[in-house]
C-alpha cells in the first residue's frame, strides 16, 4: 500500500479491504474524492447511509452543508479533497471503534501523503482523535490550530456538519465560519 504511486492505484488496491468488521457489512467502499493535488483537505468520520449507497463521501444532508461550507470560502467541491477516517459504513452510523479506525488509518495517511494538502480541516471529534490523538471535546479544541506530524501539515478542527445541522444555532454556525475563514486565510498566505 505504501508504494501506491497514485490515489487511483491506492483505491484499486484497498477497495476490497476486509481488515476490520466494517468491511463485510458495507455496500460500497467510500475511498474519498476530489482534486488529487488539493491544497485543502476535509476529513470526516465515516460513510453514512447515502455514502454507503453511492460510494462517495459526504453526499447526504451533511454533505449538502459541507458543500455550502466549501462554497462559503470561495471554493468548489471539485477543488478540495474529501475523505473519512473509516472507508466503510459503521452499522447504525455508530462512531467507529478505535480498532476499526486504526486499521483504516494507513489508507488515510497514504491519501494525505499523495495529496500533500497545505491545510487539513477535520470535521468533528473522530478525525481529531484518530489522526492526531487529541481526545479533548471538540467544543474545546475547535478553532485551535494543530499540526499533523511528521508531515507538518496545519490542521484546523471544526464541528462536523451533521452536528451543525442538529445544533443550528448562531454560536455553532459562527464558530464553523470562524474556523473555515482561518483555514482559508492560511491558504491565502504566500507559499514557502
Ligand atoms: N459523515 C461523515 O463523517 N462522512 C461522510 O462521508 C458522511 C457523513
Amino acid at each position: 500500500m505504501a508504494s501506491a504511486a497514485t490515489l487511483a492505484e491506492l483505491e484499486a488496491r484497498v477497495q476490497g479491504c476486509l481488515a476490520c468488521p466494517l468491511g463485510p457489512g458495507r455496500l460500497r467502499f467510500v475511498f474519498g474524492e476530489g482534486n488529487p493535488s488539493a491544497d485543502l483537505m476535509f476529513i470526516g468520520e465515516g460513510p453514512g447511509r447515502d455514502e454507503d449507497l453511492q460510494g462517495r463521501p459526504f453526499v447526504g444532508r451533511a454533505g449538502e452543508l459541507l458543500d455550502k461550507m466549501i462554497g462559503a470560502i470561495g471554493l468548489e467541491r471539485s477543488e478540495v479533497y474529501i475523505a473519512n477516517v473509516v472507508k466503510c459504513r459503521p452499522p447504525d452510523n455508530r462512531v467507529p471503534t478505535a480498532s476499526e479506525a486504526q486499521r483504516c488509518l494507513g489508507y488515510l495517511m497514504r491519501q494525505i501523503d499523495l495529496i500533500q494538502p497545505r491545510v487539513i480541516v477535520t470535521l468533528g471529534a473522530t478525525p481529531l482523535r484518530e489522526l492526531l490523538g487529541v481526545g479533548e471535546g471538540i467544543t474545546r479544541v475547535r478553532g485551535q490550530w494543530k499540526r499533523l506530524e511528521p508531515q507538518g501539515i496545519p490542521v484546523m478542527p471544526t464541528f462536523h456538519p451533521a452536528y451543525v445541522l442538529r445544533q443550528y444555532t448562531d454560536d455553532v454556525r459562527r464558530a464553523v465560519w470562524t474556523d473555515l475563514k482561518a483555514a482559508r486565510a492560511w491558504l491565502d498566505r504566500p507559499k514557502g
